[in-house]
């Protein structure tokens, strides 16, 4: 992982844009929809759940302040549409120690009504192709429960590969929770320049210089 970025990240509230939905910085009416869906047992299934409406507010005021200080976070999700509360898709740092870090995780958490229309991994890719051609990090990690088939489902989408060795005891978990052991799918910059039809040498899909094109 690269820490150079986050000089020139910071201050920088950016929106990400794709064909449906915006990636964005949170605002105060996010709330009620963010509680909403974080008190919903479907989507909260494989997640610790928050242990009062005060730890929703302090998650959504995190979110702001790594989008602060490194120019990224779960964004929330807005639907270009109907602007309605889609969720919360981005990329983190992760705050543990573990045997993959440090490193940057991508994850996605999605209101039950909006699940089923692809929007996860058409916000996870932006979020990946901001991860890789913006801020040039050399890996990003995804981590869930085993039993989260629909969460492996978008990181298999996406590209993300998973090697049963990585698997590992989450530290922030306490022991005897079921969601302590996780699983981790990986994908390098490499991977995703492939993906996407970039040549690492030039660092463009067809010519050089548009390693840092702006995403918005
Ligand atoms: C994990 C989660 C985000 C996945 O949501 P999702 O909507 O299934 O994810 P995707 O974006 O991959 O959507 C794919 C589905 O949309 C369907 N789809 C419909 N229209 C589509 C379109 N235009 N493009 C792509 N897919 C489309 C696909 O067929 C697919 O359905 P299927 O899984 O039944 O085959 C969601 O289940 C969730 O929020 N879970 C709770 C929170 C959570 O566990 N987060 C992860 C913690 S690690």
């Amino acid at each position: 992982m690269q820490d150079q970025t986050d000089a020139s990240m910071v201050g920088t509230l950016r929106t990400l844009e794709t064909p449906r939905l915006l990636l964005r910085p949170w605002r105060d009416d996010d709330r009620e929809p963010f509680a909403a869906m974080s008190s919903d047992q479907d989507v909260m299934r494989y997640l610790l759940p928050f242990a009062s409406p005060g730890a929703v507010t302090a998650w959504i005021e995190r979110q702001m302040s790594h989008l602060r200080q490194h120019g990224f976070c779960f964004w929330a999700l807005e639907s270009k549409q109907t602007g309605e509360f889609v969720g919360a898709t981005g990329l983190h740092r992760l705050s543990y120690d573990a045997h993959f870090t440090p490193a940057v995780e991508v994850g996605w958490r999605l209101a039950r009504k909006h699940w089923g229309h692809g929007y996860a991994v058409e916000a996870a890719t932006k979020a990946l192709q901001f991860g890789f051609e913006y801020l040039g990090l050399l890996e990003i990690v995804a981590n869930t429960a085993p039993a989260n088939v629909n969460s492996q489902k978008v990181m298999t989408r996406l590209g993300m590969t998973h090697e049963p060795r990585d698997d590992f005891d989450h530290p922030l978990v306490p022991k005897g929770n079921p969601l302590r052991t996780q699983v981790l799918y990986r994908m390098s910059r490499g991977a995703w320049l492939t993906r996407a039809g970039w040549s690492e040498a030039n660092n463009s899909p067809g010519g050089a210089g548009e390693g840092n094109r702006t995403l918005v």
